[in-house]
């Protein structure tokens, strides 16, 4: 089912993946660095002697502190690639340009927005400075991104944009086809971001042409059907320090930026909202506080509530508006964090889980029959589901015994350090993200249209 979509050229690199490991992953671009690589030119490198070879140096991603807007960035970008190509001294990557033009973009660098999504820009916005690139960003609109494709028509390797972006990409009219010779090619324009990583392709393109910021399984990072990309919190679980558990006060952390989370369907409130209150009468957690900082708002989510009025949850201590820094001491300082049901695949849990503090995951469904078939389970981040203690306590839904168990454990065998995901590394986000950019999306494009056509397709846009 899942090869179904990929070209044939991608199904044999993805079997030689298997027991080649890594030392296929190294494939060296013509700037030296090494790309992880889809197509099968990636086995035709002499890759031996180079992988010993210094990593090359990585430039400085952050913005001028005066820019207040993003065309004032991308007016700065343009002049100091210009005049590098006129002065033949452009530094490495410098010359290929990546248009980031979807809102999320100009929100995340220039605004400081940090929803999942800015989040996740962020990570890309900083690995592709890392490696040089030119990156110009911009609003999902097309007029805006065509005019900066204009100006570099060939070295534009990747445009990115929105889920949600218009109709131009079905009109021959607007996009390259054999009536517009000019228009932007589908395989360079349509890199669409996803935050969650859900199938759904646009008419004759691959799914790789879906990025995402997060999984719903584990170890296939390669091997699925869509790009993940992802983000990376590093840098930000570097610089905490780690507080050991028997230092930390008897406090819990509650998930929820909103009220309205805990008045949800049964399926989307994982648990009663009794439970907190209740656990404090249990064995070892008669000391325990339930802290949360969240907005009690009836008006949020209005048409999913199930009971109302909206109001606090008894047994719990809202801090209300609380800042990034309060928020990171409070994980740090915190037991556990307890999930309600939502928001699902929230970076959240990977900040408390790079405190040293372990994820209560509510699993919202599961297969009667196989209530262990972990690839079954529906649970709140679908990714973390694949963790155990220390780090993550995996809970059925309305399992209060369950509930109270994963808490008391928590407090009796506590993580002893900080955990970061391998995949999100900055490392591994860069190498994801040097392969986005330095990939033959032309000649993958190519293949697929090619299978279409053979299975009846007919195509109204051209390479
Ligand atoms: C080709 O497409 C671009 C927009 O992508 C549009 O501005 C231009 O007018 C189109 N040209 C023709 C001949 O349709
Ligand atoms: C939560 O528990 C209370 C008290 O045990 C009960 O009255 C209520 O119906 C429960 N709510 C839900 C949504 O199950």
């Amino acid at each position: 089912m899942s090869s179904r979509h990929l070209s044939r050229s991608t199904i044999i690199s993805l079997s030689i993946f298997s027991f080649l490991a890594c030392i296929t992953f190294l494939k060296f671009s013509p700037n030296g660095e090494n790309v992880l690589s889809w197509t099968t030119d990636t086995f035709d490198i002499d890759f031996t002697l180079d992988t010993l070879k210094p990593k090359p140096k990585l430039f400085s991603w952050e913005i001028d502190e005066d820019i207040k807007d993003h065309h004032t960035y991308n007016e700065r970008e343009i002049t100091k690639l210009r005049t590098c190509m006129n002065d033949n001294n452009c530094h490495r990557n410098q010359e290929k340009v990546v248009l980031a033009f979807a809102h999320t973009w100009p929100q995340a660098i220039i605004d400081g927005w940090r929803g999942g999504e800015g989040v996740w820009a962020m990570s890309m916005f900083r690995a592709m400075r890392e490696l040089g690139y030119t990156v110009l960003i911009g609003m999902n609109g097309w007029e805006e991104t065509l005019a900066h494709y204009r100006m570099f028509p060939d070295q534009v390797k990747v445009i990115i944009k929105s889920a949600w972006i218009d109709d131009c990409i079905k009109n021959p009219a607007c996009i390259k086809s054999d009536i517009n010779l000019t228009g932007i090619p589908r395989w360079k324009c349509e890199f669409s971001m996803n935050f969650f990583p859900d199938e759904h392709t646009r008419f004759g393109l691959d799914y790789k042409w879906i990025i995402h910021a997060d999984r719903h399984f584990k170890g296939q990072e390669e091997t699925e059907k869509l790009q993940y990309i992802g983000y990376s919190f590093e840098d930000e679980c570097k610089n905490r320090e780690f507080i050991p558990h028997k230092k930390r006060p008897m406090s819990s952390w509650i998930l929820a930026k909103q009220a309205t989370l805990f008045h949800l369907s049964t399926v989307e409130t994982a648990f009663n909202k009794s439970y907190f209150e209740l656990a404090g009468q249990e064995t070892g957690l008669e000391e325990m506080t339930f802290k949360g900082a969240y907005q009690v708002n009836g008006e949020y989510m209005k048409g999913w509530i199930h009971d109302s009025p909206v109001e606090s949850l008894r047994g719990v201590i809202n801090l209300g508006k609380i800042g990034p820094e309060r928020f990171s001491e409070e994980l740090s300082n915190s037991r556990i964090m307890i999930g309600v049901g939502n928001p699902t695949l929230s970076p959240s849990p990977y900040l408390a889980l790079c405190s040293g503090t372990p994820f209560l995951n509510p699993i919202k469904s599961w297969d009667s029959e196989n209530p262990n078939d972990r690839s079954k389970w529906v649970s709140q981040h679908n990714y973390l589901k694949w963790l155990d203690p220390p780090y993550v306590y995996n809970v059925q839904a309305h399992d209060y015994e369950g509930f109270v168990n994963a808490i008391q454990s928590s407090i009796s065998h506590p993580p002893t350090k900080k955990y970061i995901d391998p995949p999100m590394t900055l490392n591994e986000v860069r190498k994801r993200v040097e392969r986005l950019v330095e990939t033959d999306w032309k000649s993958i494009a190519k293949d697929y249209m090619q299978e279409k056509i053979a299975e009846g397709a007919t195509y109204t846009w051209t390479l």
